[in-house]
């Protein structure tokens, strides 16, 4: 290879370097066209696991498998350009050992042209993070409330409100940043903890649920557009696209079944038949 060689995109590198600087703007993403509608307007993409419940309508994230993971990446990247496309590793597709998640990410990262993938996990997960980031592959961590564990935590509820669960989450904090991750999710964690964290760690954390202390924030972009029926009180909903979506839908139904639609404007009238062509005799020579 030669001559100098530059990302196009945000990359991984470039959000660890926001420690403390100008707030990571980052939403959730899992199509094509709305990957290139948000494009422009944040630093970092997440195709999040949060796909299941929210598009698949599974009841938690658990059941959702790798290969939907990839479809959805695959959208996603492809309806965007600028901005570091981040994936989301299943329940189930990295825990069992820092080989298996090498494997399964490095095939998120080949198959999707994403720019680096998640893992839910604090210091239980830093020997992975340390394996995975030699090995070229960007890791973002998530901790506090990890939905992937819902069946052993028995809740979504938030984590860390009573002082006593703090040292836990903050040792969390500082593995996964000493293990070597760029970034780490504060998930569902009281205010003030999560506050305390982003001074104590050298990443950047990006809050949801969390403190507008962090250095970024994301939500999912299906909740913040009131798509979704039921949203955590972390949830401000920017839109009301749901609404509108059944207003339309409502006026399209009532149109169909009163013959309106479609009116003339939206059908093809016929043309005019062209005139026939009437071939000239050919004149013979002698
Ligand atoms: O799956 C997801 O959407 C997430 C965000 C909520 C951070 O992990």
């Amino acid at each position: 290879m030669s001559g100098e060689f530059s990302f196009k995109r945000v990359t991984a590198p470039d959000i660890a370097k926001r420690k403390g600087g100008a707030p990571i703007v980052a939403l959730t993403a899992y199509h094509a066209h709305t990957a290139r509608i948000i494009d422009p307007y944040v630093d970092m993409l997440l195709v999040g696991d949060s796909l299941g419940m929210v598009m698949h309508g599974y009841e938690t994230t658990v059941p959702v498998p790798l290969e939907l993971m990839i479809m959805h990446a695959q959208a996603v990247v492809r309806g965007s350009s600028r901005s570091l496309v981040v994936v989301d590793m299943p329940f189930g597709s990295y825990e069992e050992s820092p080989s298996e998640a090498f494997r399964n990410a490095a095939r998120v990262m080949k198959e999707t042209g994403c720019g680096a993938i998640k893992i839910e996990g604090g210091a239980h997960m830093a020997e992975t993070i340390r394996y995975l980031t030699d090995r070229g592959i960007p890791v973002m961590s998530h901790i506090g409330m990890t939905p992937q564990a819902v069946n052993t935590i028995g809740s979504f509820k938030p984590r860390g409100r009573f002082r006593s669960e703090w040292a836990a989450f903050e040792e969390d904090a500082r593995a996964v940043a000493e293990a070597g991750a760029f970034a780490v999710v504060l998930e569902a964690l009281a205010e003030l903890l999560a506050a305390r964290i982003t001074k104590q760690i050298s990443i950047p954390t990006i809050g949801i649920g969390a403190s507008a202390e962090c250095d970024g924030q994301i939500l999912v972009l299906e909740d913040m557009l009131g798509l979704s029926p039921r949203v955590p009180k972390f949830v401000k909903e920017y839109a009301q696209i749901g609404e509108a979506i059944e207003t339309a839908v409502k006026a399209y139904a009532n149109e169909v079944r009163g013959r309106v639609f479609p009116s003339d404007a939206y059908t093809y009238p016929m043309c005019d038949e062209p005139a026939p062509v009437t071939k000239k005799p050919k004149m013979t020579g002698s």
